[in-house]
């Protein structure tokens, strides 16, 4: 792995307190580089969450970068609205996209950087084919629909062999991310497995210093570079 390689985390607001996005995006804005947003639609998956109103209403209390996954099963219809809103990246799963290569066009069309989604189950055959217009992976590490469940270990392989199928095929400028259950337990082994970006929405907002989770926790992933 390049030493120059940055690790960044996306704490996920689905584990701040609903009653004050604002101030929980706040207390970390300037530690942190993105923010993660999941939108459910309770089809895809068994809950919901975020509409693109939260997502404007967000927009004006910071400039760090804030991260859409659509959980939903129409994704194409949702790019808009959330890039209107002021999503800088816009994530859609690959179980709710069988056009990929255009929903990914799309995104990039946009002006949002993109990607796309892979279930715990899904490891596509020939995904790499269509990933040209694709600048992120998001693996999951948990079931989607849900925060607080416990991280699926499964999911280092997965990166693993992503990475290392990215780099047969020269696409080695994708970015891999990881989502669910993530905590200091095992930031530095997903880093050696090759993540860039790991989200983390109880391991930080379920913290009694918010602020103090996410330092130790961008500190732990860190270690996994050395
Ligand atoms: C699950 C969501 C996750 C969730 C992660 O469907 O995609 O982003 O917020 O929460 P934790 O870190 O608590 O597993
Ligand atoms: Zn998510």
């Amino acid at each position: 792995m390049s030493e120059s390689r940055e690790i960044r985390l996306a704490p996920s607001l689905l584990a701040a307190d609903f009653a004050d996005l604002g101030a929980a995006v706040d207390m970390l804005a300037d530690i942190v580089d993105v923010f993660h947003i999941d939108v459910m639609d309770g089809h895809f998956v068994p809950n919901i969450s975020m509409g693109p109103v939260v997502v404007e209403a967000l927009r004006p209390r910071t400039e760090v970068v804030l991260d859409v996954h659509l959980m939903v099963t129409e994704p194409d219809k949702w790019i808009g609205p959330y890039r209107d809103a002021g999503a800088d990246w816009i994530s859609v799963h690959y179980e709710t996209a069988p056009h990929l290569e255009r929903t990914m066009s799309c995104i990039r069309g946009s002006g949002a950087r993109a990607g796309v989604v892979l279930n715990p189950g899904s490891f596509p055959d020939g995904l790499e084919y269509v990933l040209n217009d694709t600048d992120f992976i998001l693996v999951m590490s948990v079931n989607p629909g849900f925060g607080g469940q416990s991280f699926l270990r499964s999911s280092l392989d997965k990166l693993r062999a992503l990475r290392s199928r990215l780099d047969q095929h020269g696409l080695g400028g994708v970015q891999l991310e990881i989502d669910g259950g993530v905590d200091t337990s095992n930031a530095a082994d997903i880093v050696r497995a090759g993540a860039d970006i790991l989200v983390a929405g109880s391991s930080v907002y379920g913290a009694d210093d918010p602020r103090a989770a996410a330092t130790r926790l961008l500190q732990e992933a860190r270690r996994g570079l050395s």
